[in-house]
């Protein structure tokens, strides 16, 4: 009997998406269209999205946690298409920003505001469910996920809040301590290292000295605040962060990169009293000179955003305080995610920070 020709549409229904089919292998290709699963969950059409340097790890082969068959991304702004029962914050035709973190609002994690490591999301889009480099995306617990667009603000400023702007700022200068007067070094100069730098200047730091291999990035951070650059590419980055500071060092070294070397540095040019601050997603043990450090009264911070100052950035957006447009070097549509792809994963050639990709 085919007495439900509405239900058999509605399954049938697709859609165009970037899936991860391994190592080495995105395809852009026709996905089924996400449907309600719970009642607190909200389909969200795309209308802009972009690709996060994690990405580029997932596609490495470098996060266990992402199964062959995932539809990528997790970040975006959208409109929302359909909401689940229980939603009542949002309906549909709501603009909506993405939060790369889902949150369920009630487990003992989301009470301490710890969303990174909520016991039912955390960084689970476009890692353990279905992205949004794709025509729609289905968002779980989409009352505490998503942030409603606030009216007047540019949406290709507003796709740097669901990921990198709260990242380079929960991880770097939050957890940094940023202080007005004081000094700080930001290791890796990429689009979160940029983000941390742009988001450092609420604190009015005295100096904030911006290290990487990238003389092109270099330039960019130049332009965005940083009151000196130091090119690591010689191997004397520690020497030249000490000159500038009088020997003196750092009160915050950030470190925006993930590898060893680039921890390190940070280490050996943190001031007595001051705060290491990791960022960087690392997959190698790092050493930790501890005979070294034991008596400089210094603390180590880590962090996985939490996406806790997302309302702030907001306002700060709207209220013109910062201008994460800076950080967009490209604009692509959906159709052409996989050039997009190639542009930011070749970024030395490229000059790529920041692509967006229209839906
Ligand atoms: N903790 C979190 O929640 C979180 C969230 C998002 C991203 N991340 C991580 O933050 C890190 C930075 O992200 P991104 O998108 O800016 O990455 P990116 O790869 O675009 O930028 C890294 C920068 O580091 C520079 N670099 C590499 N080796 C260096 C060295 N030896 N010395 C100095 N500079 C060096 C590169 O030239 C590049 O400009 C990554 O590890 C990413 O996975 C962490
Ligand atoms: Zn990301
Ligand atoms: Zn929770």
């Amino acid at each position: 009997m085919n007495a439900h020709p509405q239900f058999a549409q509605s399954t049938q229904a697709n859609m165009m998406a970037l899936v991860y089919h391994g190592p080495g292998e995105p395809a852009f290709e026709t996905h089924a269209k996400p449907e309600i699963t719970a009642p607190t969950d909200a389909i969200v059409k795309i209308v802009k999205t972009t690709i996060c340097g994690t990405d580029l790890h997932i596609l490495k082969g470098d996060v266990a946690t992402c199964a062959p068959g995932r539809i990528l991304g997790h970040e975006g702004v959208g409109v929302i298409e359909a909401v689940g029962a229980a939603v009542t914050t949002f309906k549909s035709g709501d603009r909506v920003l993405i939060s790369c973190i889902t949150s369920c609002g009630k487990c003992p994690a989301c009470r301490r505001q710890l969303y990174s490591h909520c016991e039912n999301g955390g960084w689970i889009l476009g890692n353990q469910i279905d992205g949004t480099q794709a025509e729609f995306v289905r968002i779980p617990y989409a009352e505490t996920s998503l942030y409603p667009v606030v009216e007047g603000v540019d949406e290709e400023a507003l796709v740097m809040l669901s990921d990198i702007l709260p990242t380079g700022f929960e991880c770097g200068v939050l957890n940094g301590k940023v202080q007005p007067g004081g000094t700080v070094a930001i290791v890796g100069s990429g689009p979160v290292g940029l983000a941390a730098l742009l988001t450092a200047q609420f604190y009015t730091p005295a100096e904030i000295i911006m290290i990487d291999l990238d003389g092109k990035r270099l330039e960019i951070a130049t332009r965005f605040g940083a009151t000196a650059v130091v090119n690591s590419a010689d191997g004397h980055a520690v020497d030249a962060v000490m000159a500038l500071t009088q020997g003196r060092g750092v009160d915050t070294a950030i470190e925006a990169v993930g590898i060893p070397a680039t921890f390190e540095i940070c280490e050996n040019i943190v001031a007595p009293g001051g705060v290491v601050a990791n960022i960087g997603v690392h997959g190698h043990p790092v050493s930790l000179s501890l005979e070294r450090l034991w008596d400089r009264n210094i603390a180590i911070t880590t962090r996985l955003v939490d996406t806790v100052s997302t309302p702030m950035l907001l306002n700060s957006l709207k209220a013109k305080r910062i201008d994460p447009k800076l950080l967009i070097t490209h604009h692509f549509k959906l159709a052409d995610i996989l050039k997009a792809y190639d542009t930011f994963g070749h970024a030395a050639e490229t000059g790529a920070l920041k692509v967006i990709i229209e839906a």
